[in-house]
């Protein structure tokens, strides 16, 4: 079935349905103009206006005040874009605060449009498409009392089983009014038994995988960290009872936004869901003056009837193709090197050379300068801000050091942490004010470290003169950003009283304005985001910067978890992954050279500790396996991932790669602990072609439909804890 958006009208009500060949969304306009939801699943030719919600009278479920029944109310009709105040007591998508002091709203339906190609939101990440390959339904409705009129936009993709949400209100009044609230989405589903899949986590343990039922009332998935966080991916899912890797109903819902940000999960006493997310309407308000409008992130919205992994290929698919805008999207990602595991800040000339020159004999591709380079930074307290050369470390500037490691065929890459500022540093002794306080309250220190208020002009453009001085001083690669605090005392002294709620979406699209600069002026660069490792991994980083630091966590037991709990949403291409020293710095486990690169190899490979204390076997290891990525870079990379056996709940995590014509793979199995009279397990492969005949390691041959139905014992007998196994698969 071909893209399309089908308009229709059965028994004067107005129906549309958005679809191709892998998903249909379904919704209509009911009495009162009411922007009602019917469906959104797995594909279907034709709706015929049969699930027409029942007219049902509900005691406490209030009628239109023209009612001549009791049969028709806003508290159970299921909608597009829900109000509070006129009928419905569940969870409104939109509350704003009108002159007379009114948060009533009721929006109808108005009129519709429909346009070919997507294009990107104004100052948001976004996704983005040709004419060809995508449709966006804008659906206008009204409040006519307070004159607010509401773009629901609805992008249906030719090759995704996605559809992409967003929403725009303008004030058509006369007089200011203050938006409180606003979803990017709000759907209501009929009863039904789906449970709660969510990815909560913590500093060095992100996005780990929960699957919950959910109960009676309102469950709240948030952050109001004014960034997307470590603690609460932007991320849910609903899933069926009994979904696997590879079966069930899997719905997926990943906003494209970096701030604070909310998703309601809310079940009703009929047991029907309400389900929202966007931008966190925790101390939000935005002042909307009269023309004004104010457009929400966008939500993308997966499904999938094939269970998880077929999820997660839709979220991979779309990051990659209509979300990520670098030239590197799609491009070999170098193998790198950084020195802060190595070195943290205590490092000289001297001591980089020698870590330089030893990583251009392991075969590595980028060395990456990491903290400690700038100001007279020796420690976290201080010259955050001071974006100028340490020149007691590196008296010779950073050219000594970039042109060595390019004489020695290698990109040169340097760490920056753009939004913030050390109270000991010279900017901050300039300008305390750009530091994000709040006035009369004492500021709250983390890391020792301040937030410069990006939401204000004259701080990005200091800062982005500042960076720029040191992009065009030398020849720079890439570029690792972090971010290693969130904001308190928030406040926007540029701002009114009557403003101080936009404080926070203001600093982010600062963010993403200076992200947009900075990207567009250096389109070479290869940029990698971080935020105290994968505090801020989220679809609208990853909009300006195809990849991201996963986790400070580099134990590569922890990270079997993080890399695949992270995979349920972004590609393993936009993970960093790196082989760290033993025993780990965050955890003191001591893990052997094969596994450590086994999981860096499952992602953008790299390293993360001072080669020069490789033993001369792990020397020999690490030439191999960086020979060995090169070789299967493009698989590893840009081949479709597959999970195969979840570290969550068991003493096993495996993952596998396959490349587009399934003539080869590459299958990881990671045994954790050691156990006495071994409980074998069977390991089933997934995405090879069933009817075609794979060698395994060159040697063992077996269909695709049997490696994949059948299966075989990956592991007999460990001889120790957190073995790791490799096999390759060639079509013969
Ligand atoms: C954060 C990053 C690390 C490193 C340090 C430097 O914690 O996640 O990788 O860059 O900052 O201070």
């Amino acid at each position: 079935m071909n893209l399309q958006i089908k308009v229709s009208t059965v028994d004067n009500t107005t129906i549309f349905h958005l679809s191709n060949a892998k998903v249909s969304y379904i919704l209509g306009v009911e009495d009162h103009h009411v922007l009602t939801h019917y469906y959104f699943g797995k594909a279907v030719k034709s709706y015929s206006g049969l699930l027409k919600y029942p007219r049902l009278d509900r005691s406490f479920s209030p009628n239109f005040s023209d009612a001549t029944d009791r049969n028709y109310s806003l508290n159970t009709i299921p909608q597009e874009f829900p109000s509070f105040g006129a009928g419905d007591f569940r969870e409104p998508a939109v509350v704003v605060e009108q002159p007379n002091g009114s948060t009533i709203t009721n929006f109808e339906y108005a009129g519709y449009q429909i346009t070919d190609g997507k294009e990107v939101l104004p100052g948001l990440p976004s996704t983005h498409a040709d004419s060809s390959d995508a449709k966006v339904l804008t659906i206008t409705l009204v409040d006519h009392v307070a004159k607010l009129t509401a773009k629901l936009h609805y992008t249906i993709f030719a090759d995704a089983a996605t559809i992409v949400r967003s929403t725009q209100l303008q004030n058509d009044g006369t007089d200011n009014v203050f938006v409180k609230r606003l979803a990017s989405m709000s759907i209501d589903i009929p009863k039904n038994r789906y449970q709660l899949l969510q990815l909560p986590g913590r500093y060095a343990e992100e996005r780990q995988i929960r699957i919950e039922a959910i109960n009676p009332g309102t469950k709240v998935l948030d952050s109001k960290r004014s960034s997307s966080g470590h603690m609460q991916s932007p991320f849910f899912g609903l899933v069926s009872p009994n979904v696997t890797e590879n079966a069930g109903t899997a719905y997926g819902f990943n906003l494209i936004y970096s701030g604070s940000h909310k998703s309601t999960i809310q079940k009703d006493p009929f047991e029907q869901l309400r389900i929202q997310m966007g931008i966190n309407d925790f101390n939000f308000s935005w002042k909307l003056a009269p023309n004004d409008q104010f457009q929400s992130p966008e939500v993308m919205m997966a499904f999938s009837d094939q269970g998880l992994n077929d999820l997660s290929h839709s979220f991979h698919h779309m990051i990659l193709d209509h979300v990520m805008t670098s030239k590197y999207a799609k491009k070999p990602r170098p193998i790198l090197i950084n020195n802060w595991e190595a070195t943290y800040m205590d490092f000289d000339e001297a001591k980089l050379e020698k870590i330089v020159k030893k990583a251009a004999d392991l075969d590595i591709e980028l060395f990456v300068l990491d903290d400690g380079w700038f100001g007279h930074r020796n420690d976290d307290t201080t010259s955050l801000g001071d974006w100028y050369v340490n020149k007691k470390k590196l008296p010779r500037g950073l050219t000594a050091i970039s042109d060595l490691t390019h004489q020695l065929g290698m990109k040169f890459g340097l760490w920056f942490e753009p939004e913030m500022v050390s109270k000991d540093s010279d900017l901050y002794r300039a300008h305390p004010d750009w530091a994000i306080h709040t006035p009369n309250r004492p500021l709250s220190v983390a890391r020792d470290q301040y937030v410069l208020d990006f939401g204000r002009q004259e701080v990005r453009d200091n800062v982005f003169k500042q960076m720029c001085a040191v992009l065009d001083s030398t020849t720079i690669d890439y570029v690792k950003w972090d971010m290693n605090r969130n904001i308190t005392e928030l406040y926007n002294i540029d701002l009114p009283a009557d403003q101080q709620g936009e404080a926070a979406h203001r600093y982010i699209l600062g963010v993403y304005d200076f992200m947009a600069k900075i990207t567009t002026r250096y389109p070479n660069i290869l940029f990698e985001g971080c935020s105290g490792g994968g505090g801020r991994f989220d679809a609208g980083m990853l909009y300006y910067m195809p990849q991201y630091w996963t986790s400070d966590n580099t134990d590569a037991v922890e990270r079997v978890k993080i890399q695949y709990g992270t995979s349920l949403v972004y590609p393993p291409v936009s993970m960093g992954a790196h082989v760290s020293k033993v025993p780990n710095p965050n955890t003191g486990r001591d893990v052997d050279i094969h596994f450590r690169s086994l999981v860096a190899n499952s992602a953008d490979t790299g390293y993360e500790l001072d080669p020069l204390t490789l033993s001369d076997d792990e020397v020999k290891t690490v030439i191999q396996e960086n020979n060995w990525y090169k070789k299967n870079r493009e698989l590893i990379q840009f081949g479709q991932f597959y999970r195969l056996i979840s570290p969550f709940n068991t003493n096993q995590g495996s993952w596998m790669f396959v490349n587009a014509d399934q003539s080869r793979a590459v299958v990881m199995f990671f045994n954790m602990m050691s156990e006495p009279s071994y409980p074998l397990t069977v390991l089933k492969l997934q995405g090879l072609d069933p009817d075609a005949k794979y060698a395994i390691n060159g040697h063992q041959q077996a269909m695709g439909d049997e490696l994949m139905t059948i299966g075989f014992y990956p592991l007999v007998k460990p001889e120790h804890d957190f073995t790791s196994l490799k096999f390759e698969l060639t079509k013969i």
